[in-house]
């Protein structure tokens, strides 16, 4: 880590990634990390999980940032900001349909509080998850970041595709400010340590969350969505990539746009693994890893789901000097040791 980074503030930092990312930026030596959160898909417990994790704490805060205001007080008590990982942002596709003016409102309006304040407080470099939803069906593999992007099928996906657009306009008027859009593909598992990992407030909607908690008897079955797909087994294709790898890429991101490497503005940058699994494959992987058997079905196709995407990450190796260093089975493990040490 440059040395001169030595503090940075994280939006979502009581969530799933954002609680790694600060994990991972500790460890690189950050002194001060500052965490803004809402607690609408959190606790505050997570930083005692941090705490437990790494033995530092970060300076936190409960405030929403899709509130005027209260992001910018706290960025004015904190003039030594060097960094803003945005992270706080509501993700879940299903929900985001029905609501679509709450997902409109805090993951725009939130956005655009954030970006008020990076100009303001002059802060140096900003970077936003986003997804590989932006890229949506594409018949092309593996995607890399100039493959076309199309019309999202969520609203939230819609945020994220504005969410790219506000932030290459933002950066035309703000050169001085390096901003680096990373979109992750499919992030699963947890800290290797089983201390911290995702917490599902709500009734999850992603495969290995699904699979943990069905193999914990949380959820009794689960269907696997069609199996007539045009892929090898007919089940859909994606690109799992371990949660610990994901926060890592956000401190090389960070190290990059605090330098004058950084060329183009806004950069962006695939996060995945590189390589497809199907939902059998992962199904497999997890009952093999875990010595478990599954409870699950073949059920209908889930709507305004892809056949198939995986990442094509080699500008990230190239620039970002990232790559993945958890496997598949890494993941599935973590996440069945999360799951357990949930269960205590
Ligand atoms: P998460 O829900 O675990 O974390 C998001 C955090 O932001 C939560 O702690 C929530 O309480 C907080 N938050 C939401 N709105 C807020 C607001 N208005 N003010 C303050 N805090 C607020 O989600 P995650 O999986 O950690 O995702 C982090 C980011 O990565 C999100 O922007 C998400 O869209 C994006 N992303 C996630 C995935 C994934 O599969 N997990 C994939 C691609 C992109
Ligand atoms: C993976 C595969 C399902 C549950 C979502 C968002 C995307 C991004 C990542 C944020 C699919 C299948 C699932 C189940 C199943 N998030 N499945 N049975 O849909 O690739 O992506 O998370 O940006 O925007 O859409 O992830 O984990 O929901 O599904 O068969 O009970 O598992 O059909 O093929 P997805 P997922």
């Amino acid at each position: 880590m440059n040395k001169e980074l030595s503090c940075v503030l994280v939006t979502g930092g009581a969530g799933y990634i954002g609680s790694h990312t600060i994990i991972e930026l500790f460890n690189a030596g950050v002194q001060t990390v500052i965490s803004v959160d809402n607690y609408s898909n959190s606790t505050e417990e997570t930083y005692a999980r941090i705490e437990a994790v790494c033995g530092k704490n970060p300076v936190h805060y409960e405030a929403d940032i899709s509130h005027p205001g209260h992001l910018k007080t706290i960025c004015k008590a904190h003039p030594e900001i060097q960094g803003i990982i945005h992270f706080a942002a509501l993700k879940a596709v299903g929900e985001s349909v029905e609501k679509p003016l709450e997902y409109y409102r805090n993951n725009l309006d939130g956005l655009l509080h954030v970006l008020e304040c990076v100009a303001e407080f002059q802060i140096k470099s900003f970077i936003f998850s986003s997804s590989c939803t932006v890229y949506g069906q594409t018949s092309v593999f593996p995607v890399n970041e100039n493959t076309p992007l199309s019309e999202p099928e969520s609203p939230y996906g819609y945020t994220k595709l504005a969410g790219e657009r506000i932030i290459r306009d933002f950066a035309v008027i703000h050169p001085e400010i390096h901003c680096v859009l990373l979109r992750y593909f499919n992030p699963v598992g947890a800290h290797p340590s089983g201390l911290i990992g995702e917490i599902q407030l709500q009734k999850p909607n992603n495969l290995v969350p699904i699979i943990t908690m069905s193999a914990a008897g949380i959820l009794p079955a689960f269907s696997v969505h069609g199996n007539d797909y045009p892929t090898r087994d007919g089940t859909c294709i994606r690109d799992y990539v371990h949660v610990c790898d994901i926060a890592d890429a956000h401190v090389k991101a960070l190290r990059f746009s605090q330098s004058e490497v950084q060329t183009v503005n806004p950069e962006i940058f695939n996060l995945g693994s590189g390589e497809g699994v199907s939902v059998l494959e992962a199904i497999k992987a997890f009952e093999r890893v875990n010595q478990l058997v599954l409870n699950y079905a073949i059920g209908p196709r889930r709507a305004g789901d892809i056949s198939a995407i995986y990442s094509d990450s080699s500008k990230a190796e190239k620039q970002l000097q990232w790559k993945p260093a958890y496997t598949l089975d890494d993941m599935m493990a973590s996440a069945w040791k999360w799951q357990q040490n949930l269960g205590k």
